[in-house]
């Protein structure tokens, strides 16, 4: 059980062991709320609330200041993502390109519905993106988009298709060799692991989720680390990401 004093500014916190003040202010207080605030924020489905440009994201504010400051800092030639759904992160991915005045988008998605298609087409920033439609742990899908890749492309590469941990490490084992040396494979939403019980979740997910695929991953290949990207300003004392990507920055070595 949580209680807050707020007049003295301190959690504290019940349970089996006992009981435990924290500064409200502390790392420690700011973990515990956070990690509340996201499953209420799951419950409520918060990330279903916002856009960038026009196009619904569903993504936490917050992971996109992060994978922002990961994508400026590598300067990716090209930016390969799966799961497109309203084509918010492709449109935001290609505002990032603009701005850096580098770099493209390549969007893969099993289905991308009529509506989505022609607002994502009809969108400023299309020139930056290549819609590519199909599963995109097929091969003819993965040969397409290599042949899209040239051999000296720096790229990064963002996972948020179809989450069970299958899927996520067939993802990382297909589109692992287009990262670039000190980029980046991104698989998201690992944050499943501590949501179950929460409503629309699965007993599973304990176990069957894209950290879980990660983790196998980089045990069989030691050229990549999971590695949280260091924060590039902090003037505060939080260190730690408020995410949906828990261990989903996996960083290729060499
Ligand atoms: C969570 S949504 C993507 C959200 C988007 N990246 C954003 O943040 O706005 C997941 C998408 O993955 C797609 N998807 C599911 N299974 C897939 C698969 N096997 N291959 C490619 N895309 C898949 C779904 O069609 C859906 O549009």
């Amino acid at each position: 059980m949580i209680k807050v004093d707020e007049k003295n500014g301190v959690l504290i916190v019940k349970d089996k062991k006992g009981s435990k003040k924290y500064m409200i202010g502390s790392p420690e207080a700011f973990s515990i709320i956070s990690k509340l605030w996201l499953r209420s924020g799951w419950d409520s489905k918060y990330v279903y609330s916002f856009t960038w440009m026009g196009r619904p994201i569903i993504q936490l504010p917050e992971d996109l200041i992060r994978i922002q400051e990961v994508i400026y800092r590598v300067k990716p030639d090209v930016i390969i993502e799966t799961g497109i759904a309203h084509g918010g992160t492709l449109v935001f991915h290609a505002s990032l390109c603009k701005a850096m005045g580098h770099g493209r988008v390549i969007g893969i998605d099993i289905e991308i519905r009529p509506h989505n298609r022609k607002a994502i087409e009809e969108h400023e920033l299309f020139n930056y993106i290549t819609l590519v439609e199909g599963g995109s742990v097929e091969e003819g899908v993965v040969n397409s988009v290599k042949r899209m890749v040239k051999s000296d492309e720096r790229g990064l590469v963002i996972l948020d298709s179809n989450h069970s941990k299958q899927h996520a490490l067939a993802e990382l084992n297909a589109y692992s060799s287009l990262v670039a040396i000190d980029s980046y494979i991104i698989a998201e939403d690992g944050i499943m692991e501590a949501l179950v019980g929460a409503p629309r979740s699965n007993d599973d997910w304990s176990w069957n989720n894209p950290k879980a695929a990660a983790e196998e991953f980089v045990k069989n290949h030691d050229n990549f680390i999971i590695e949280e990207p260091k924060f590039q300003f902090n003037e505060g004392s939080i260190i730690e990401r408020v995410t949906y990507w828990p261990s989903a920055f996996l960083r290729r070595i060499k």
